[in-house]
């Protein structure tokens, strides 16, 4: 079934390229002249596909050699054991003739690989290498082509360990409730991926569970019934999405629409032990889209929505694509953390980041987009509070206010509090990504007042949405659009060792 997709979209997309006539297979095509060719299968200089995408602090996440345009994943859960039956048909382009190339898959067994180029499909040898799947297809497959590889795998997926940051993100299994939780790196735990969100692509996610459980993700949802007591939910992904932010929850949830956000309709997927009083704050969800979209633009995606899962031993929420990711200890955030994923969907989910390390682009501007609602909806002096108790603690005021000199308290404080650019390899979601990035926005507002910076904003997700972006990337548009000033200012925020001031509101480290 699925390959017959596979095949089918392939040979569109080649017919779209090419001349419709059937002509040679590819092979004879080789050397036959390339107007009756499908594809040009020739290689100059087969080599394999890099083991990493390139990302300057985690350099074996991801791959290089190729650009995946489409997952079409479909997987048979047991929740009682976890067992996970699957198949993967990932639908690539060739960026130099390849030799071989690596897929993330961590645990899991693989049972076959095949890849299938132009309308010619073989069997692959591959060999797995830590969390790299290495696909050797039977033959180079040319720069520029399309194919498809197919994973068939089974196994108990879980968190995966060891990898970029210091807990195990990924597939988590509840009691009989299944979600995933995979900022950075934990989604190559569940299926054969180029796990980095530089690479996103369409989804098509297929999961078949028994009948008393239900499969949420995000896109276009349907199911059928298909025998045996068990049903096949269907989502469809049709805006390109990075591996980490594809949600996840298979359980007994309970659904509740919510009030929409203009023609947005609004879904909260909740565990049916959460008394409905703590979800008060997804009732809101419309409203604060509508709020942001006013500063940040128009909303980025077809639906919004919240998964909340009871999971004791997580406190952590997480900005899938639609339908962010809660925990049931998260919910004590309050409304905090439901803006706070919510601007994570124009920034983090429609522009994702090209390196992990220039994260603050996510942290600090959701945070920035958490300090402005608790602003509108409570009041300036909620949000000059969070600002003033963060660059208290980033600058050391508040140990020196504690009696610590003041030189010392500063120190102390670049030495917890390094810049929000940059964080080492396990302090991916350090207090200072998250609160020194979110000052960044806060003096740029200092600076330009809200005209400036939300022209700003509204311009980075024009530009870059539905790509990935750079700090660099960042720092430039606002040079263009506020000039060289502001862009000091972003550039000090996030490199300097220390924290500049924030003369606006009388605010300067000790010392
Ligand atoms: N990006 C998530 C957020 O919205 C943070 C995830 C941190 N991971 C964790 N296991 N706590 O803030
Ligand atoms: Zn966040």
């Amino acid at each position: 079934m699925s390959k017959l997709h596979g095949l089918l979209a392939l040979s569109l997309v080649v017919a779209a390229c090419a001349s419709s006539d059937p002509g040679p297979s590819p092979t004879t095509a080789g050397s036959a002249p390339s107007s009756t060719s499908p594809v040009n299968v020739r290689t100059v200089d087969p080599r394999p596909g890099a083991p990493g995408i390139g990302d300057p602090l985690y350099p074996n996440l991801g791959n290089g050699g190729y650009d995946v345009a489409d997952y079409r994943l479909e997987l048979e859960v047991e929740p009682a054991t976890g067992m996970v039956r699957g198949i993967a048909a990932v639908e690539a382009v060739a960026l130099h003739d390849l030799s071989s190339f690596n897929l993330d898959l961590v645990g899991m067994e693989v049972r076959s690989v095949d890849v299938a180029v132009a309308e010619r499909r073989g069997a692959a040898t591959w060999r797995r290498r830590g969390r790299e799947l290495v696909v050797v297809p039977a033959e180079p497959i040319p720069a520029g082509v399309v194919f498809v590889v197919t994973v068939v795998y089974e196994g108990v997926p879980g968190p995966v360990p060891e990898g970029a940051v210091p807990f195990a993100p990924g597939w988590r299994k509840v009691g009989d409730t299944i979600y995933v939780f995979d900022q950075p790196d934990g989604a190559a735990g569940w299926f054969p991926a180029n796990d980095h969100p530089r690479d996103r692509a369409t989804m098509t996610l297929t999961v078949t569970v028994p009948e008393d459980v239900v499969v949420v993700s995000a896109g276009e949802r349907s199911s059928r019934r298909v025998g045996d007591g068990r049903r096949e939910y269907r989502w469809v992904i049709d805006d390109p999405i990075a591996p980490y932010l594809v949600p996840l929850g298979i359980g007994p949830f309970r659904e509740r629409a919510e009030p929409p956000a203009g023609s947005i309709p609004v879904t909260t997927w909740f565990d049916p032990d959460i008394p409905e009083g703590r979800l008060e704050p997804f009732r809101r969800q419309g409203e604060m889209v509508e709020f942001f979209a006013e500063r940040f633009g128009p909303y980025p995606f077809e639906r919004i929505g919240a998964l909340i899962v009871e999971d004791e031993s997580l406190r952590a929420a997480l900005e899938t694509q639609e339908v962010s990711t809660y925990t049931s200890p998260s919910l004590a955030w309050g409304e905090a953390v439901v803006a706070h994923e919510l601007a994570h969907q124009w920034f983090g989910d429609a522009v994702t980041v090209a390196r992990w390390d220039d994260i603050w682009l996510n942290e600090g501007f959701a945070t920035f987009g958490q300090w402005l609602w608790a602003e509108h909806d409570v009041g300036p002096e909620v949000y000059d509070r969070q600002v003033m108790r963060a660059y208290r603690t980033m600058s050391g005021l508040d140990r020196a206010s504690s009696g610590v000199p003041p030189e010392d308290a500063a120190r102390q404080a670049r030495e917890a509090y390094p810049p929000p650019d940059h964080p080492r390899a396990d302090e991916l979601f350090s207090a200072s990504v998250y609160q020194r990035g979110g000052l960044t926005l806060v003096a740029l507002r200092d600076l330009v007042g809200d005209e400036g910076v939300f022209d700003v904003l509204e311009e980075w997700v024009r530009r870059f949405g539905g790509r990935s972006a750079t700090t660099e990337d960042f720092v430039a548009l606002v040079e263009e659009r506020l000039g060289a000033e502001a862009a000091e200012l972003v550039t000090a925020f996030v490199e300097d060792p220390q924290i500049p001031p924030m003369p606006q509101r009388g605010l300067a480290p000790p010392g």
